[in-house]
């Protein structure tokens, strides 16, 4: 199990944004995360990657717990999680190659390891000769491999990708999906995918969580879930 989560909620101004949510991330699964719009997925992500401070609950990472009842216990730097933030989040002033040495710098891998691991995710999804160009001159889609690749260089233990693919057309947006899935499965990673879109969730997904107003409506196998919705 990596990561465990037990009866989490936050609240903002009114409704609670997450409202008794638990649930197991298992190694190497995907993970679909599926909610209309202002359900809560983006708070759950980033109350995994610990960005946002539960204020009930618990997480579990790896058999340590990371924060529980309104406090933080580990760091989200500390967290061996990588996340594709909803916007991406590139950094504009610095070139692809040092949007993914940034992260591996602070933690003081050394400049030779830097090189080999950036060269090594460039390839996979095919960057390789766009190192030196800046996020502004990179498409859509480029921009999307960035991100993916910048999570992913940091080897984490799990991958939290946040709808990364909902600003895309329809032919982006399903080359990426094969990408994503292909990536997944050459490296095993344990990926938690949020999406507000079916097909999505059912074109990527080992299982699914359906997520409404906070809480967990369903959990079940991508048929599970088709039949729920009688789709
Ligand atoms: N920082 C915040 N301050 C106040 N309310 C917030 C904050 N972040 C989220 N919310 C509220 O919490 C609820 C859940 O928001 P969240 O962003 O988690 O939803 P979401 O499922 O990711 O939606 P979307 O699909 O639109 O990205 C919403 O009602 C939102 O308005
Ligand atoms: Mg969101």
């Amino acid at each position: 199990m990596v990561v465990k989560i037990k009866n989490l909620f936050k609240y903002f101004d009114t409704a609670p944004a997450v409202n008794g949510v638990s649930l197991d991330i298992r190694q190497g699964e995907r993970l679909v995360i599926l909610g209309h719009s202002g359900c809560g997925k983006t708070t759950l992500l980033r109350m995994i990657a610990g960005f946002v401070v539960p204020d009930k609950g618990s997480i579990t990472i790896d058999g340590l717990l990371a924060a529980k009842d309104g406090k933080s216990v580990i760091e989200p730097e500390n967290r061996q999680i990588g996340m594709v933030f909803q916007d991406l989040a590139l950094w504009p002033h610095m070139s692809v190659y040092k949007n993914l040495e940034f992260g591996l710098a602070a933690k003081k891998i050394s400049k030779n390891e830097r090189n080999e691991r950036i060269s090594l995710i460039l390839e996979k999804v095919q960057l390789s000769e766009f190192s030196n160009s800046f996020p502004s001159n990179l498409s859509g889609g480029q921009q999307q491999r960035v991100a993916l690749a910048r999570a992913i260089v940091m080897r984490p233990k799990i991958l939290l990708m946040d709808e990364p693919l909902s600003n895309l057309d329809y032919d982006l947006n399903s080359m990426l999906r094969k990408e994503i899935l292909k990536l997944q499965e050459e490296t095993g990673i344990t990926m938690l995918y949020v999406t507000h879109d079916r097909n999505e969730a059912f074109s990527l997904a080992t299982r699914i969580i359906v997520m409404k107003h906070g809480a967990i409506q369903k959990i079940g196998s991508v048929n599970e879930i088709k039949m729920f919705f009688k789709y």
